[in-house]
């Protein structure tokens, strides 16, 4: 006599059928390891010296360069939406602010340090990070002070942008982000930070695996900061340079880094996986370039994919290749499309 269970005839392989397991929107949801939150975007801002200025980047679809007067109301409704971070870069536009020492990257009457303090006072909620880098500073464009034959000074370099990233952290800045890579950048910003009493309360996010490339063209036309000679080779990482990329991460962990960041993020998601697997004790960040915003545009509006859908798959294979924090200009209409 047969019972219930042995009437059951099992033919076939089993393990072919994977369609039971995401068929539903919200088992399809539980198929990734990480899913996309506000708490997870930071916005980058182009502060311009001029409190007036409001001036579409016209490589940046939809980004503005905005003075003071213009950032406050424009911030005011994206918190109201759940901005929770933003990424400041000065852009100074009155002419002779430009020296070879970046000398106006600390300038208390800056765009960058008056916006911190304004930003801190305006949205006490809102964690604000500052790039810390010469070349928006610089005469000559380059991320750092150069020696008469025009080649990079690392220790002076590494002076100066530690008093910057000082000067940025005494502002009211949470998160200093230094994305010059000179070598043993994180070490000096740390080691001040600790002289100074503000290692407790500054997050160092390191620039750690960023990688020379085309990538960056709309964003240097956003800060006018391409180098007036040369290129950003010998700093930067080359593009196959994933041993290099590993190095280079230990290194920063190891000088004292909070967060980890690869950028740029699309073209670099072994890297972005390497960086989780090294780092997996920390956080790992991820910036969606210029170039790659611009592309996905480019691609939207030659009729290629839907803008939205092609934001979030994009968005969604850096958290799966393992960053938990990303750097995105997509973050205003995040903050729509992630409340519907
Ligand atoms: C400055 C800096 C750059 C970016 C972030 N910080 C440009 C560069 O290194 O040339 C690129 C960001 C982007 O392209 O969106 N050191
Ligand atoms: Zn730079």
């Amino acid at each position: 006599t047969s019972t219930a269970a042995t009437s059951v005839s099992i033919s076939g392989d089993i393990s072919s059928q994977l369609h039971g397991g995401y068929f539903h929107p919200l088992a399809r949801s539980w198929q990734a390891e990480r899913q996309l939150t506000k708490s997870m975007l930071i916005y980058p801002l182009f502060i311009s010296d001029n409190d007036d200025d409001e001036t579409l980047i016209p490589s940046l679809p939809g980004q503005y360069r905005r003075g003071l007067n213009k950032l406050l109301p424009f911030l005011q409704t994206l918190v109201s939406k759940g901005l929770r971070s933003v990424m400041l870069f000065g852009v100074p536009l009155q002419p002779g602010t430009k020296d070879a020492l970046g000398t106006a990257a600390d300038d208390p009457d800056g765009p960058v340090i008056r916006a911190i303090r304004l930003l801190q006072q305006r949205f006490p909620q809102l964690f604000i990070c500052a790039d810390v880098c010469l070349c928006e500073y610089t005469s000559h464009g380059h991320c750092g002070i150069l020696r008469e034959d025009g080649s990079l000074n690392n220790g002076l370099s590494i002076d100066r942008i530690s008093d910057v990233a000082i000067a940025y952290a005494r502002a009211g800045a949470h998160c200093v982000a230094p994305s010059d890579m000179n070598d043993g950048r994180i070490r000096a910003i740390k080691l001040k930070l600790i002289e100074e009493g503000m290692a407790h309360n500054t997050t160092l996010m390191s620039y750690a695996a960023k990688f020379s490339g085309c990538l960056y063209g709309p964003f240097r036309d956003a800060a006018g900061s391409a180098p007036s000679f040369g290129d950003r080779k010998c700093y930067q990482l080359p593009p196959g340079g994933r041993g290099l990329a590993r190095r280079a991460i230990v290194r920063d962990m190891n000088e004292g880094a909070d967060i980890i960041m690869v950028k740029p993020a699309g073209q670099y998601l072994d890297i972005i996986s390497d960086a989780k697997e090294l780092g997996r004790d920390l956080p790992v960040a991820a910036y969606q370039v210029s170039g790659e915003f611009a592309m996905i545009h480019a691609g939207a509006k030659a009729g290629v994919f839907d803008l939205q859908s092609m934001a979030f798959e994009s968005t969604e294979s850096i958290l799966r290749a393992g960053a938990t924090i990303v750097i995105s200009y997509f973050t205003p209409e995040f903050l729509d499309w992630l409340s519907t």
